[in-house]
């Protein structure tokens, strides 16, 4: 549900980009009304913060009715979720007690990340440079959150935005499912109304919604994806948006308003610092 399922959904691309496992990701609370076609060999993942979700237990308890192995993500010890469980994994973030539910979010993606790394590196998609490469990045991720939450550039980015009535989040991939989580974020603490569009999406009818100064946060990290989201970005701006783009890589080309440099990292762990700009 909520933060939690949009965990799921970076998930579901870092585990079938680097583990080739198709994965799908579903809302509990419709996961728990549904016909649902399982393999043998079908895991479900069930991510709760509290791990006290009713819907989220209920689909916990609909797997294990269905006969499925479940495996919990949680994070408050001892709770039902992690109890009923067959496997738990507990994401150690502390007491979570704020609404943001932000660091609860970012140890969940953390918890993708090495998920995905263990069963990339065990389906042998993930090549022994590649594990050298993202081990050394998450000895490292403590400073490179550090340095990402004292960046100066967010702060006057919120400020020229902070009165607008709707603003827009676009983006491709995982940084839709950035997007997702964004645009979530958004709402519920700054009560701004806004949406999170695939970028590719926007042209088929939200795009008449854009007018003057209209704020689009573009998330760009696919560097495979990176054209088509510029492409996407250069259609908001000619309706007059305001763009700021987030991105790992500075573009040759200045095609928007303002810009938010991420670390780039590899994609399996990325994600983890792209959020913090949005969340702050
Ligand atoms: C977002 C938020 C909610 C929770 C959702 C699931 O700020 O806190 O969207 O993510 O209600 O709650 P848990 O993770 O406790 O199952």
């Amino acid at each position: 549900c909520g933060s939690a399922y949009h965990t799921g959904v970076v998930g579901k691309y870092l585990i079938e980009s680097y583990a080739n496992i198709p994965v799908n990701v579903e809302v509990a609370s419709e996961y728990r009304y549904k016909k649902c076609f399982y393999d043998k060999d079908t895991l479900v993942i069930l991510v709760s913060q509290s791990g006290e979700t009713a819907d989220t237990l209920a689909a916990l308890r609909k797997a294990k009715e269905d006969g499925i192995t479940t495996m919990a993500i949680v994070n408050v010890l001892g709770s039902s979720i992690a109890r009923e469980a067959d496997y738990t994994i507990y994401i150690k973030a502390g007491f979570e007690i704020a609404v943001a539910t932000t660091k609860a979010y970012l140890a969940q993606l953390a918890i993708f990340s090495l998920i995905t790394l263990y069963l990339g590196v065990t389906n042998k998609v993930i090549s022994n440079k590649e594990y050298e490469e993202i081990t050394n990045e998450i000895n490292k991720m403590p400073q490179y959150i550090k340095e990402t939450i004292k960046d100066e550039t967010y702060l006057p980015v919120a400020k020229k935005i902070f009165s607008k009535k709707e603003i827009f989040f676009i983006g491709r991939g995982i940084d839709y499912a950035l997007c997702l989580e964004a645009s979530l974020k958004l709402k519920e603490i700054s009560y701004i109304n806004s949406v999170a569009y695939q970028a590719g999406e926007l042209k088929h009818g939200t795009i008449s919604l854009i007018e003057e100064n209209t704020p689009v946060i573009a998330i760009s990290t696919d560097e495979d994806l990176n054209e088509k989201t510029i492409s996407n970005i250069k259609e908001v701006k000619a309706r007059g948006a305001y763009v700021i783009l987030v991105t790992n890589t500075a573009p040759q080309e200045k095609f928007y308003d303002e810009l938010i440099i991420i670390k780039k990292l590899h994609p399996i762990m990325e994600s983890i610092l792209t959020i913090i700009p949005l969340q702050l």
